[in-house]
């Protein structure tokens, strides 16, 4: 069964608890989309605002950092709550420091998850794989919420599900950016476990958008 998580980047604060509760009838999990204005040109929020959600939801909180100090960062987010943390390849020097923050992040019971933004290919993943719990393919460049698919993360997505089969993986795939009810589509029919989106479900009816991408 496909999971849908709508990001918390795209809801209304002046509504915070009111649209909570919403996901908290119709999704699955709640993403939560972490920016530094270094890793990625925009700023988000910090582990007070993941507090604040976890007093209002026992839903799994994924937290996905795009920030250049995972390490610290995960730390943080995690005293804050967070059920998984997802993390950038590209924030990391080489994949000895990444699986430091893999076998850091397990230690203190929390799911890990690695990220690949639209120009890193699987093969430079490849060796983590076996390592991580979630694997979450950008199908926009990170950063901002609202902008348009890009089609050629599908390849990846479906690389993703030869790699697990025939490698025996046990990793959930991920997919973020650009998520509405055609692209959910697309996105499910090459394989996707997780669906994150933002500005589609927030936008209109969420209740109504949560149901059409399942
Ligand atoms: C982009 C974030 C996404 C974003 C998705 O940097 O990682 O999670 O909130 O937003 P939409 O669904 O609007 O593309
Ligand atoms: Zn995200």
């Amino acid at each position: 069964m496909i999971k849908i998580a709508p990001s918390v980047l795209s809801l209304d604060f002046s509504k915070f608890s009111e649209q909570i509760e919403v996901l908290n009838n119709h999704a699955d999990w709640i993403h939560f989309d972490v920016m530094d204005g270094h890793f990625v040109p925009n700023i988000s929020y910090g582990p007070k605002v993941l507090e604040e959600v976890k007093k209002l939801t026992t839903l799994f909180c994924d937290v996905h950092i795009m920030v250049s100090n995972p390490k610290d960062v995960a730390k943080w987010f995690i005293d804050a709550g967070a059920d998984s943390i997802t993390f950038h390849i590209e924030a990391v020097e080489n994949h000895f420091e990444a699986l430091e923050i893999i076998e850091y992040i397990k230690s203190r019971g929390v799911k890990t998850g690695i990220v690949v933004k639209p120009k890193t290919t699987i093969q430079e993943i490849q060796p983590l794989l076996k390592a991580v719990d979630i694997v979450l393919v950008m199908s926009v460049e990170p950063g901002f919420g609202g902008q348009t698919f890009m089609h050629d993360s599908l390849i990846k997505v479906k690389e993703l599900v030869k790699l697990r089969e025939s490698l025996d993986y046990n990793y959930l795939i991920e997919i973020d950016g650009g998520i509405d009810k055609d692209t959910g589509k697309l996105a499910k029919a090459a394989g996707v476990d997780i669906l994150v989106a933002g500005s589609y479900v927030f936008n209109g009816n969420i209740v109504e958008n949560i149901k059409s991408l399942r």
